[in-house]
């Protein structure tokens, strides 16, 4: 066993805007697992996660831009329906689709306040990554667990679940971020066309609101967009 500290952390997460969550996230050397840096981030990750009532985190959500991420879902409120996960410590995680199936459900995240979005994610999928200990683990997961590995294999990637929407009309944005309340106002500065297909760039002013918008101007762009207000609050 790995000697832990008893100090734990609840960590302030990063709201979409902040670059930490663009860039792509450096991996861990297995040497440094053990190191009590490592240790107590993995522990401060877990405290936020439950905290936040999350059913994971990655590290770059708590401005640490290394491959290293935490899922649990044990009678969360915001995943109700959601099969239990044991804890589990993924660091240089590598997911791989096995088949080609998607399946659409309602997803959210942590840095996205009370935005949700029908998200499609590969059904089934094969997880390789390190545990805690420095020890490889390998396994194969499905359904809504295959969807949580997903959306934090995308965090240490530098992308989040909006990224993966299909295209809906842009206005369905704007009226998602306003009923939320943080944004009084918004502004659209242009709506390019990339590569990729539509790509949706805008600037939002917080006025008001929870402190991490206020005053900040965002830049969020968005691949084939689309935002809309699930039944339910559900946050990865
Ligand atoms: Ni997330």
């Amino acid at each position: 066993m790995v000697e832990r500290g008893k100090r734990l952390a609840i960590l302030k997460v990063a709201r979409l805007g902040h670059p930490v969550l663009r860039q792509v996230a450096s991996a861990v050397k297995p040497e440094a697992i053990r190191e009590a840096e490592t240790q107590r981030l993995i522990d401060d990750m877990i405290e936020t996660m439950r905290d936040y009532d999350g059913v994971g985190i990655a590290a770059p959500q708590v401005h640490v831009s290394k491959q290293i991420a935490v899922i649990e879902a044990k009678g969360s409120r915001r995943y109700p329906d959601a099969p239990d996960i044991q804890l589990t410590v993924l660091i240089n995680l590598e997911v791989t689709p096995l088949g080609p199936e998607l399946e659409d459900d309602w997803e959210g995240c942590l840095s996205l306040n009370d935005f949700r979005g029908l998200t499609p994610r590969y059904q089934q999928v094969r997880a390789k990554a390190l545990d805690r200990e420095g020890r490889p683990v390998e396994f194969v997961a499905t359904g809504f667990h295959a969807r949580v590995l997903q959306h934090e294999r995308d965090h240490l990637l530098g992308k989040v679940f909006i990224d993966r929407m299909p295209t809906l009309k842009r206005s369905r944005i704007w009226r998602s971020i306003r009923a939320t309340g943080a944004v009084r106002k918004t502004h659209c500065k242009a709506d390019k066309v990339s590569r990729r297909g539509r790509r949706l760039v805008c600037s939002l002013r917080g006025r008001a609101g929870p402190a991490p918008m206020h005053g900040l101007t965002w830049r969020i762009e968005i691949a084939l967009p689309s935002l809309c207000s699930a039944p339910s609050s559900r946050s990865v």
